[in-house]
């Protein structure tokens, strides 16, 4: 699948064929090239990030690693199209965000990212069930409550289901968000500190869904303080500053989940 068969993917009435393809080598889901994101505030800049180049293949599990503040949650937030770069050019499954219209960044946010938020982003008047449905229903999948209730099961939540987001404890309601990003289908999955509220056996669970998902031609972007987290990856990419200082594939390889503590 390369990044033309991928854009093409995104007009297709079911949404979730693509991620059957098989995954070839060199197809780029995700391309930043030379990109920053300056603030503006109280008369100062703060540069976010600055010329960053970042290449992640389908099939691909990588962990951008990096201290608070280095640009983490500003680099998914350009990824997934929820924010605009001040400088460089941003591609994602085919479609280039920087030149994209409104209408083909309303499509490309339904069908072709996923995201964990850092602050889940639950909707606190829908059930736990309630919340993956609904991401069932935005990326147009139709397998409906069945499906909602097998990936809350696989998170550990087959007895929360009716529970509202403030019945739930922080990890509980990070797994639902993993449950209903899990449940797109979409090609590209983009993570914030997605074990932070997670204890590690929980969080070793999680991380196993997400490697999971690499399997089926998806490339997988999970951003983290935890280096610990780093070594479930194929490659480990370091943010400090904004600026990346490291990218390489994962020294030690992929450690087996089982092995890791925080
Ligand atoms: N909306 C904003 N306005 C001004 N500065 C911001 C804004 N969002 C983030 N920043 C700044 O950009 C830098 C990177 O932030 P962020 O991407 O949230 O880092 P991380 O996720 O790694 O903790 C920080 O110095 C932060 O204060
Ligand atoms: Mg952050």
């Amino acid at each position: 699948m390369d990044a033309r068969i991928a854009a093409s993917s995104l007009d297709r009435s079911d949404p979730t064929e693509h991620s059957r393809e098989p995954a070839s080598a060199d197809a780029a889901l995700i391309e930043l090239s030379g990109v920053s994101r300056e603030y503006l505030i109280g008369g100062g800049r703060v540069s976010a990030l600055e010329s960053v180049d970042l290449r992640v293949a389908a099939g691909e599990f990588v962990v951008v690693l990096g201290p608070s503040g280095s640009g983490k949650t500003t680099l998914l937030n350009l990824i997934g199209a929820l924010d605009t770069p001040t400088a460089g050019r941003i591609l994602v499954a085919g479609c280039e965000l920087t030149r994209a219209s409104a209408s083909e960044l309303i499509r490309f946010r339904r069908h072709a990212v996923s995201f964990i938020f850092q602050t889940f982003n639950l909707f606190p008047s829908l059930t736990a069930l309630e919340n993956v449905r609904f991401g069932l229903d935005v990326s147009g999948v139709s397998a409906g409550a069945d499906r909602a209730r097998e990936l809350l099961a696989r998170v550990g939540l087959r007895d929360r289901l009716s529970h509202f987001p403030h019945e739930l404890s922080g990890g509980e309601q990070q797994r639902v968000a993993v449950a209903r990003a899990l449940a797109t289908g979409n090609p590209v999955m983009l993570a914030d500190e997605p074990t932070g509220e997670l204890d590690f056996e929980t969080g070793r669970g999680i991380l196993g869904l997400l490697q999971e998902q690499v399997g089926s031609g998806r490339a997988v972007l999970v951003v983290t303080h935890n280096r610990e987290i780093a070594r479930a990856a194929d490659r480990v990419v370091e943010l400090s500053g904004g600026r990346v200082i490291a990218d390489g594939p994962n020294d030690s390889g992929r450690r087996p989940l089982s092995e890791l503590r925080w």
